[in-house]
């Protein structure tokens, strides 16, 4: 469960200071499908890198689990990006001349796997993105939606509670983000709490949740009425 309670980010400006994050306050508990969405600036990747630990809150809270993750050390750091979050970004950031193999073991490797025990890791990892025809290719020659997939897989290998995407389909055409889509979606369904940041309603309106900012503030936040009607269906 991540619990977000008043948190700010300020950057000093020349007249007044800005709010990048101007007060928010969210939970998000086990296995939801959550898209933060709204303009470009309203503050999204600000959120998101700050569950992620990857930039600090200027003023606020949270916590992750029952931890505050502001009071983490450098190694509690390290074990909560490599284990309980998975990170998927806009530009991929796979290394271009490694195997996919290489790119998805890469977490496994960094928390000390045996190169013989993460074999099967790795193996389910991109299965779940439908890759592992691609397991030795070079990263540098898939398509841009095969990255992004392979991304996922880097991901999910640790099996991390959540999974943290920012604009994932950012740099993909629309057959490419749909399957991004559709593969969170199934990651959601086999338990993992999902929380994309997108500008896209089209891209919200496939998570569960929405919740919309604004000048660094969060302006609504509702179940998505459409995935609600699809559940009764099923
Ligand atoms: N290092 C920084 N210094 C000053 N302003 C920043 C910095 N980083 C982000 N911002 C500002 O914070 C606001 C929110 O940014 P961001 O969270 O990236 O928005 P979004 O992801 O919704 O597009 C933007 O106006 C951006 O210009
Ligand atoms: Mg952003």
């Amino acid at each position: 469960m991540i619990v977000i309670e008043n948190v700010t980010k300020r950057y000093p400006g020349g007249d007044k200071d800005f709010y990048a994050l101007a007060g928010v306050s969210l939970e998000i508990g086990e296995n939801e499908f959550v898209a933060i969405t709204g303009k470009s600036g309203s503050g999204k990747s600000t959120l998101l890198n700050m569950i992620g630990t990857l930039d600090r809150v200027s003023s606020g809270k949270i916590t992750v689990d029952g931890k505050d993750i502001s009071k983490f050390s450098g190694r509690e750091i390290a074990a909560y990006r490599n284990k309980t979050v998975g990170f998927v970004f806009q530009s991929f950031y796979l290394e271009p001349s490694y195997t996919v193999y290489d790119n998805v073991e890469l977490p496994l490797v960094l928390s000390g796997g045996t190169r013989a025990r993460n074999r099967s890791k790795v193996e389910l990892a991109l299965s779940a993105v439908g890759l592992e025809h691609k397991m030795k290719e070079r990263a540098r020659n898939l398509s841009g939606g095969e990255q992004q997939r392979v991304a996922i897989a880097r991901a999910i290998v640790n099996e991390p509670v959540y999974i943290l995407a920012d604009e994932p389909c950012g740099n993909l055409d629309t057959a490419n983000s749909e399957n991004i889509m559709r593969i969170l979606a199934s990651l959601h369904k086999m338990g993992r709490t999902v929380i994309i940041v997108t500008h896209d309603p089209e891209d919200a309106l496939k998570a569960e949740r929405i919740v919309t900012m604004s000048d660094g503030k969060i302006v609504s936040d509702v179940q998505n009425p459409q995935t609600e009607a699809l559940g009764q269906a099923l």
